[in-house]
């Protein structure tokens, strides 16, 4: 079978997990690297094999050899990329959050209406084994009716101080409350109808960083199911994890717990430190990338080639950023939010 040409726009931390898939995968070939940065694309390139490096990606798009794009730009940067790449015919997966504003989302909306090509929302906690094991155990019914969840998906604060260069122009909200209400919609499959959340700014906002340290906010979902979810990136850097989650499913007949922080599952204690090392996410396993984090990227060569709809769609994105757009918003105004998917 003829290998799918990529190519990645955004050369950042995110950028090199896509590049490590596209390089060692039988069906993916990469072929391009673009960051506005010529260095960043080039040292990629040059890591991963790519025959080319770009600082535009308008010029990266015209390469034939390419056939997808994976978008790694910052949560803020996703619209500009997505419309170009599908004007240009070529498939696409873009990372969390689809886009941060509602001019973003119906630009990109119209693109992706408008094209052939198809499209994937990295939400990779979908590959996840613990949350793919409860979604069964819930369609299978063992649950019962599921009532309530709750769900804290927190990042220690290296996150938001160090890791991001752009964290002033993203929120907690988008860069993990995505996942949250992802992975929530796809556990109970349906759609949120109404938010209500509160947020403060202690701790970041006394570094320069003007954002919220924290959301708190309950949803209410279609089918009559509520949530509570936590959203924080404050959590000290001597958590065993570089997240703290925990997540608890009641229903009427049963209930599951995950605490997939602090699992107990491999503790290692070492003269300096003790930690809980990464087991699930993104482990390298005899010089493999595994895990869920690598797993959903690996999902999207192969559904691409042979034809398979995709596990996380431009929809789920889509309705994903509306839901946060309306917990801003009721943060901002402290009153409750019907979710507008319009
Ligand atoms: N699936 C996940 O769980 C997961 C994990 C981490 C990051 N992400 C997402 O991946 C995206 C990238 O995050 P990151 O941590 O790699 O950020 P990063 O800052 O490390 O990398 C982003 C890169 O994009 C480049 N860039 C910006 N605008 C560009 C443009 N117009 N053209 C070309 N390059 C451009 C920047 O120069 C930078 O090198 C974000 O949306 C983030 O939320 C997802």
């Amino acid at each position: 079978m003829r290998k799918i040409g990529f190519g990645i726009i955004g050369a950042g931390i995110w950028g090199e997990t896509h590049a490590k898939i596209y390089a060692s995968h039988h069906l993916s070939e990469l072929i391009a690297v673009c960051d506005t940065v010529e260095e960043k694309a080039r040292s990629l390139a040059l890591k991963y094999g790519a025959k080319n490096y770009y600082t535009d990606f308008e010029k990266m798009l015209e390469n034939s050899e390419i056939q997808a794009v994976a978008i790694t730009t910052p949560d803020f940067a996703h619209r500009e990329p997505f419309i170009a790449a599908l004007k240009a015919g070529k498939h696409v997966i873009v990372e969390k959050p689809l886009a941060t504003t509602n001019e973003d989302l119906q630009a990109m909306k119209e693109a992706y209406d408008n094209s052939d090509c198809r499209v994937m929302v990295d939400f990779h906690a979908r590959f996840s084994p613990p949350f793919a094991i409860a979604k069964e155990s819930i369609q299978k019914g063992e649950l019962g009716k599921v009532i309530s969840m709750y769900y804290r998906l927190n990042d220690i604060i290296y996150v938001p101080t160090q890791m991001l260069s752009w964290t002033s122009k993203s929120s907690v909200l988008w860069f993990l409350g995505s996942h949250t209400i992802d992975t929530l919609r796809f556990l109970i499959d349906s759609e949120v109808q109404r938010v209500y959340s509160v947020s403060r700014s202690e701790v970041l906002i006394k570094k320069n960083i003007p954002v919220a340290d924290i959301y708190q906010s309950i949803l209410e979902f279609e089918n009559g199911t509520i949530a509570t979810i936590e959203n924080n990136w404050i959590v000290p850097n001597t958590n065993p994890h570089w997240n703290d989650i925990k997540l608890n499913i009641l229903g009427s007949k049963g209930m599951i717990n995950m605490d997939l922080t602090n699992n107990q599952a491999f503790e290692r204690y070492l003269e300096s430190k003790s930690d809980h090392p990464d087991i699930l996410v993104m482990p390298t396993i005899h010089g493999k990338p595994m895990g869920f984090a690598h797993e959903s990227i690996r999902d999207f060569i192969e559904r691409l080639a042979d034809g398979r709809e995709f596990l996380a769609t431009f929809e789920d994105g889509y309705r994903v950023s509306k839901v946060i757009l309306a917990l801003m918003d009721s943060a901002e105004e402290r009153l409750p939010k019907e979710v507008k998917y319009d």
